[in-house]
């Protein structure tokens, strides 16, 4: 049985990772259907890592059709304890500069159409979710991108990602409310996995590569298909070296993490 201690899920314009050797190509099943695409379990720096193309190699799926659940359920079935999302994103701050890299960690949901919990059902839980990503690994991330020293790229330790419905970008008057609530970055799809994760009792933790402006900043056009994947092409040969050095911090020294406890005072239904 193929088991992962490490899941990678990689978002728009990172569809594979260059590295990754002894790959097997792992088609699971799930009682929420078929995952976004087969997981690609490998070897990346001595850690057996399980890699997910969030919306398929061939980028089929949009935001609100992904299967977050079948997602999360197969990287749970691999044994699978640490998950590093890496997302595109657009800056809600001038700081946050296209190209450079933010660790959030708050998000806010502004999802409207997607099933973010395994509950329900005749099973009663809430999960704690005041701090919703891993400390411990965003920390290590982070460190990841500050030890590379990657060229034209600043790094964001924490700041609060909004996660949107698309598949439409936001209006200028969407864009500066969450300017107003003082949120880094927008995407579309880290909040639900980032509960289901928590769920599952996996650590979770975001490398979110910022492509664009959305649509507020008064001195660069607002966000289009074409400024995303022109950025993120640029983006994602850095993103794989962050990952790379993450996976090889993570392996030499595992955190525990509250997350991996996540259940314990959460469920309400008597089990027995
Ligand atoms: N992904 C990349 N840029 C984005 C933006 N501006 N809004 C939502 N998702 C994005």
């Amino acid at each position: 049985m193929t088991t992962a201690k490490i899941g990678v899920i990689g978002g728009s314009g990172l569809y594979k990772m260059d590295a990754l050797t002894d790959v097997e190509e792992v088609k699971l099943t799930t009682p929420f259907g078929e995952p976004s695409d087969a997981l690609i379990v490998g070897k990346l720096e001595d850690a057996t890592v399980a890699f997910l193309a969030r919306h398929g190699r061939n980028h089929h799926l949009l935001p609100s059709e992904l299967p977050f659940r079948a997602n999360i359920h197969a990287m749970k079935q691999l044994g699978v304890k640490y998950i590093i999302s890496a997302s595109a994103v657009g800056s809600l701050k001038a700081e946050a500069k296209p190209l450079d890299m933010v660790v959030p960690d708050q998000f806010i949901d502004r999802t409207k159409n997607r099933i973010s919990t395994f509950f329900g059902e005749g099973l009663v839980a809430h999960i704690a979710f005041g701090d919703p990503v891993c400390d411990k690994l965003a920390a290590i991330l982070g460190d990841a991108v500050a030890n590379l020293n990657l060229p034209n790229v600043n790094l964001h330790r924490g700041g609060t990602y909004v996660c949107m419905e698309g598949p439409a970008f936001s209006t200028k008057a969407e864009s500066n409310l969450y300017r107003s609530w003082d949120a880094t970055v927008i995407g579309m799809t880290n909040l639900p996995e980032a509960k289901l994760a928590r769920e599952a009792e996996i650590a979770y933790a975001t490398l979110a590569l910022v492509t664009d402006y959305d649509c507020w900043h008064p001195d660069h056009d607002s966000v289009t298909v074409e400024m995303v994947i022109a950025n993120l092409q640029k983006n994602a040969v850095n993103a794989q070296k962050v990952i790379q050095e993450t996976v090889k911090k993570l392996n030499a020294n595992p955190p525990e993490s509250t997350a991996h406890s996540a259940l314990k005072y959460s469920i309400l239904t008597p089990l027995d």
